[in-house]
Parts: C-alpha cells; sequence; structure tokens
C-alpha cells in the first residue's frame, strides 16, 4: 500500500488516462434551484477548461431557445482547437438530437450524447415501451445522431436497475450504429460498489463486438454515478477499476436529488492513491477549489463544511491530538496537501491597516486575478469589512469577492435596509432599492422578525410574484464579528420553468446568496439576488418568445 505521500501537481508517470467528463452545466443544472443563466454557464465552462477537464456536458439544448443559445456560446468560445470536447444532451427523438447538433456543432471537437431508458420499471411506466422497441429507437437514433457527428455516446438510462442481458443487446445496439463512447448511468444511485464494478466487467465481456474496441481504444466505456446512497464516488472507482475510461462527474458533487459523483473526489482519489489505481486524469488540480467556489457562488448552493476535498473543514485539525501528531509529521493525519487543490496554505490575516498592495498579493495567492476597476472594488469592501472586523482571514476575502464577482444582471440593488426589533417592538424594516435604470424606491414593512420585515419592504417595491422556500446562515470564520452567508431559495411563478429531460418534470427555483457582518444586510442582499435571478430567467425566456 502506498503510505499516502503526494508530491507535485500533475508529474504522472505515462499512464493509462481516465477521461473526466464534467455534467455541472446539465445534471447539475437540473438539481432545483441550480438554475444558471447564460453568463454564469460561460464562466463556469471556462474555468472548468482551466481545471482540464476532457468533457464539457454544457447542456440539454432541447430545453428551450435559452439553453440552445448558452450551449452554442460555449461550443464557440470554449470548444476550440485545444480545449475541452463539447457535448449536448438528447433525449432519443430525431427534434432533440437536431437539436443538441444546432448547438454543439460550433465546437471544433462536438459530441452528441443521447440516451433512453432501459429499466424495465422505466420502460413500462415512463416509456411505454417494449424491449423490441427500445432496440429499434437505439438503432435509429445512434444512427441518426451519427450522420451529423463522429463522436456519439449512448447512455441507457437506470442501467444499474437494467436487465443486464438485455443492457449488452442494446449497448451492441448502439455500438454497431456507431456510438463511440457506452455510457452506463446508475441514475438513481441503487447499486453498490460490488455490482456496479462486475456490471462494468460484465458489460466489456458479454456485450459482442465491444471487447476488442474497448482494448483498441475505438470505443470508451463511461460511468455515470447518483449518490442516493452516498456510494456515487465508490461506484464510478468501482467501475474505473473493471475498464471504465471516462466518468461522468459534477463540481461540488451536485445534481438531481442527492447529486453526482463529485469531480473533486474521483480526481483526488485517483491521485492520491495512484500506486493503487495506476492511471492519471488530465485535471490540473490547484485549480479545484476555486472551481468549486465558483460553482457553490452561481449555484447558490453551499458546499457543506464536511465535505470531502472542498469543504472548509477538510483541511482543518481541531482536535488538540491531531494538532499534536501534525506538527510531529503532516503525513499522520493529512493523506494531501491543502495546496494540492488550491488551498492557500498560509494563513495569513489582513487587517485594516493592511493596505492595497498586500491586498493585491493576496487575492493572487488564493487564485484570484481581478482587472484594475475590479480590484479597486474589491479593496473598498476589504476596507469596509476591516473596519468592522478586527482580523479579515482569506475565507472573508474569498466570500466578498466571491459576491462581487459573481453577482447576476442587477436588475435591483440594495442601498439600504434598516430594521427595528426587539422584545416589545413590532419588527419593522425600511428598504432602499436601486432599479438599473436608476430610479430608487423605498418601502417599509412589518414581519414576524427583522429578516420577514426586510423581505416583505423589498417584495413591496420589486412586485414580481415569488414564494420563499429556504432560508439558511452560515458563518464563514469564527467570532463575534464573524461575516454571515446567507442562502435563500425562492420559487417563481408559471410561466418560467425549466424542462427536465429525464424526468419530464419542470422546476422554477432560484436562489440568491448574500455575505456581510450584519445578517439582516446578508439577509437582504441573498433575497434581492434571487429576485434579480428570476427577473433575469423571465426576460430571457420573454426575449426568445418574441424572437420565435
Ligand atoms: O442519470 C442519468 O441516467 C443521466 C443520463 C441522462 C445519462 O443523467
Ligand atoms: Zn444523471
Amino acid at each position: 500500500m502506498d503510505n499516502g505521500e503526494v508530491g507535485i501537481v500533475n508529474i504522472f508517470p505515462p499512464q493509462e488516462t481516465v477521461s473526466i467528463f464534467d455534467t455541472t452545466l446539465r445534471d447539475g443544472e437540473q438539481s432545483p434551484g441550480a438554475t444558471l443563466y447564460k453568463h454564469e454557464k460561460l464562466e463556469i465552462a471556462r474555468q472548468l477548461a482551466r481545471l482540464g477537464v476532457d468533457i464539457i456536458e454544457a447542456g440539454f439544448p432541447a430545453a428551450s431557445p435559452g439553453d440552445l443559445d448558452a450551449v452554442a456560446e460555449i461550443a464557440r468560445t470554449v470548444g476550440t482547437p485545444d480545449g475541452p470536447v463539447i457535448a449536448g444532451l438528447a433525449r432519443a427523438n430525431r427534434g432533440d438530437i437536431a437539436k443538441a447538433w444546432e448547438a454543439v456543432r460550433h465546437a471544433a471537437k462536438p459530441r452528441i450524447h443521447t440516451f433512453i431508458a432501459t429499466s424495465d420499471i422505466h420502460m413500462e411506466h415512463k416509456l411505454r415501451m417494449t424491449r423490441e422497441e427500445v432496440i429499434r429507437c437505439v438503432r435509429e437514433m445512434v444512427a441518426f445522431a451519427r450522420s451529423f457527428c463522429d463522436n456519439v455516446e449512448f447512455s441507457p438510462e437506470d442501467a444499474g436497475r437494467s436487465d443486464p442481458r438485455f443492457l449488452y443487446e442494446v449497448l451492441a445496439a448502439a455500438l454497431e450504429s456507431g456510438a463511440t463512447t457506452l455510457n452506463i448511468p446508475d441514475t438513481v444511485g441503487y447499486t453498490t460498489p460490488w455490482e456496479f464494478g462486475e456490471l462494468i466487467r460484465l458489460i466489456i465481456e458479454n456485450t459482442p463486438g465491444l471487447k476488442d474496441k474497448v482494448a483498441n481504444g475505438e470505443v470508451i466505456i463511461s460511468v455515470h454515478t447518483h449518490d442516493d446512497l452516498g456510494l456515487a464516488t465508490a461506484n464510478a472507482l468501482a467501475g474505473v477499476r473493471n475498464g471504465a475510461r471516462q466518468v461522468e462527474c459534477t463540481i461540488n458533487g451536485i445534481g438531481e436529488r442527492a447529486g453526482n459523483c463529485s469531480l473533486e473526489e474521483v480526481v483526488m482519489a485517483l491521485y492520491v492513491r495512484q500506486p493503487f489505481f495506476g492511471l492519471r486524469t488530465n485535471i490540473v488540480t490547484t485549480e479545484i477549489h476555486r472551481t468549486s467556489d465558483m460553482v457553490s457562488r452561481y449555484t447558490g448552493i453551499p458546499v457543506p463544511p464536511n465535505k470531502a476535498i472542498v469543504g472548509a473543514n477538510a483541511f482543518a485539525h481541531e482536535a488538540g491530538i491531531h494538532q499534536d501528531g501534525m506538527l510531529k509529521h503532516k503525513r499522520t493525519y493529512e493523506i494531501m496537501d491543502a495546496s494540492l487543490v488550491g488551498v492557500p496554505e498560509s494563513r495569513l490575516v489582513l487587517g485594516k491597516h493592511s493596505g492595497r498592495h498586500a491586498f493585491r498579493v493576496r487575492l493572487e495567492q488564493l487564485g484570484y486575478h481581478l482587472s484594475p476597476e475590479q480590484l479597486d472594488e474589491a479593496f473598498r469592501r476589504f476596507k469596509a469589512l476591516a473596519d468592522k472586523k478586527k482580523y479579515v482571514a482569506d475565507a472573508d476575502i474569498e466570500a466578498l469577492v466571491g459576491e462581487q464577482l459573481y453577482q447576476p444582471v442587477e436588475t435591483w440593488h440594495l442601498e439600504q435596509v434598516q430594521v427595528i426589533c426587539g422584545n416589545k417592538n413590532i419588527p419593522t424594516a425600511t428598504v432602499v432599492l436601486r432599479r438599473h435604470d436608476g430610479e430608487v424606491l423605498s418601502a417599509t414593512g412589518t414581519g414576524t422578525g427583522p429578516v420577514d420585515a426586510a423581505y416583505t419592504a423589498i417584495r413591496q417595491i420589486v412586485q414580481v410574484p415569488n414564494r420563499l422556500i429556504e432560508y439558511t446562515v452560515q458563518s464563514v470564520t469564527e467570532g463575534i464579528d464573524a461575516v454571515g452567508d446567507v442562502t435563500v431559495r425562492i420559487e417563481g411563478e408559471a410561466g418560467d420553468e425549466r424542462l427536465n429531460p429525464q424526468t419530464g418534470s419542470t422546476h422554477r427555483i432560484y436562489s440568491g446568496r448574500g455575505v456581510d457582518t450584519d445578517i439582516i444586510v446578508a439577509s437582504a442582499k441573498a433575497y434581492v439576488q434571487a429576485l434579480n435571478r428570476l427577473i433575469a430567467a423571465k426576460e430571457e425566456r420573454r426575449a426568445f418568445v418574441a424572437i420565435s
């Protein structure tokens, strides 16, 4: 067994590579509330390219003209000859496949990813198709996709619960029709690593014509796992041990229900346990932390503090016994350096006397390279925070800069919020908002508490129907002057739904995030941000309806 010693980033001996297929922008975006709009998707795609992913599944173009447009833009700008493959998802029908092609054809390396369910329960209740009909559909649709594109991925949805003998037939049909990647999804996260690893082995062994094509690299076997039983990463790794050479995953493991296999976990498992797996990836591991932060801020899905690799506590050693061991020898309780995944090791704290130069250097060490204008704004925010808080930690700086950089289009900007509350008062808030055209509006509201009162006042100004469905507050650092980080989720009204390609259902949930030393201010910022997302989504949809 290896002893957990790890070296410098990405200097593997030449070995077989596992391709990393990132589906944050497709399966990840299927998490309720993770709705992203175009410029956010583009920025995430650019960051995924910097991270070194091999394939970006940029979206589901048939969902709406807006989704098609976003995938096309990613294909054009990120899918350069030396960039990643850009994939678009399509159900196994001509309309979806044609739309996927319309979007991804702009990439230097396009891929169409088409899927149909193969488990008895899905075929009977969702598709209402017989096994024969499914096989016929696979033949026709994979061939149809190949008529556009040399690079076609096929997925038998719910493979984890499908009859393996039927799977071999379906996969053989896809292979004969020209599929170049066969992706095996455990759609509902039902299997265990033993079963899933064995399934991959049996598929390679028993699908007619597959073994040779896998051996000579003509066809890649891929794994796509979900985390309903907390086994997504373990299952993906079991698949890799049994011959899969593509892993489908998302940043922070976001995705449908309990989420997908998390990119950072699978990549770091392959990295840290390299002597065990004998495989490499193309991931630039030092970009992991920043990518995680960007995805969390844009999707409004916070990273749990105990999340492996990217959680705030992933490299914190609090228990006295651990600290003692760590001081004697780092590797006693740490199997990898935080710097390996892009978390700066030095915990330098800044204060109100720190100058612009020290601030800029710290930002660069944290991986933020800002334009002069962005730096001015960030420094202004830093000074304002340092006036309220004795020591400004890295986490505070990241929260501030994240809030500044990852803002949706601002229809409304919070100018002021003031509350009166206490055990003898009716909580009352006065809020002042500035609209993008410069008009400043104010309102006063009451509520069950100061946050509720502020939200009532905001609703009176913005006048967009919505329902608050979730409110959470976290402290960024410790202490009485800690920065509060608030996330809210709101539901919009009918008419701005997003289609889920698998279940056929729709959702219209938007999230917002705000940080401030004052929890009420952070809460108001978060709500205004969520409303800005809702308004932008409505307008994007309206613009496309007007064009088409
Ligand atoms: O989980 C799943 O089955 C999917 C497919 C569309 C690949 O996301
Ligand atoms: Zn999935």
